[in-house]
């Protein structure tokens, strides 16, 4: 039996209909390529439930986030409720529901970097860069977002911008940091 589901179309800007596992339609606003990309994800994972994280994991990897769209497609192929999707996305600070910006800053708050002043150090970040965690400025260029501990505790306070690992970075070497990125 076919059951479709129809999600605000209004506000679509493309329109894809998506017949998945059991016949079920589902109509999403994400060009084809990025429709087939997350089917073929979640078809690498037998479409299994048990499979969410990893099928998540893969899809921040491909897309550099886990937009509803998205979100929509996994708990259809999956056969589970969009909430319960929804709620691993949030939970866990690795998956990202908006696009990560071109230089990701990302503060450290495990205990360690925490306990050694993390939290001025990410509060100087969203002064500077007047964003609160998981928003990305206007322009695209920077994202901020906190980590537990990423291993390196001896240099804490820790922050990565990307790849690149800044130890015992204080609220005043903040601008710097910044700075760096945007020439
Ligand atoms: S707590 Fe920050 S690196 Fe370990």
């Amino acid at each position: 039996m076919s059951q479709k589901i129809n999600i605000a179309p209004e506000a679509f800007e493309y329109m894809e209909k998506v017949t998945g596992a059991g016949g079920v339609e589902v109509k999403v606003n994400l060009p084809k390529e990025k429709i087939e990309k997350i089917n073929s994800i979640c078809d690498a994972f037998g479409n299994d439930p048990g499979e969410l994280i990893n099928v998540l994991h893969e899809a921040q990897h491909a897309f550099g986030y886990i937009p509803a769209e998205i979100q929509d497609i996994v708990a259809h192929n999956l056969h589970m409720p969009v909430s319960q999707v929804y709620g691993v996305v949030t939970f866990y600070t690795f998956f990202s529901m908006t696009p990560k910006g071109e230089h990701p800053v990302s503060v450290c708050t495990g205990t360690a970097c925490y306990v050694r002043g993390a939290e001025r150090v990410l509060e100087e970040f969203r002064k500077e860069l007047q964003l609160e965690v998981g928003e990305t400025t206007p322009d695209g260029r920077f994202s901020l977002n906190c980590l537990r501990c990423v291993g390196a505790c001896g240099l804490a306070p820790v922050v990565l911008v990307g790849e690149k690992v800044y130890g015992r970075v204080s609220p005043d070497g903040v601008k710097a940091i910044i700075e760096e990125y945007k020439k």
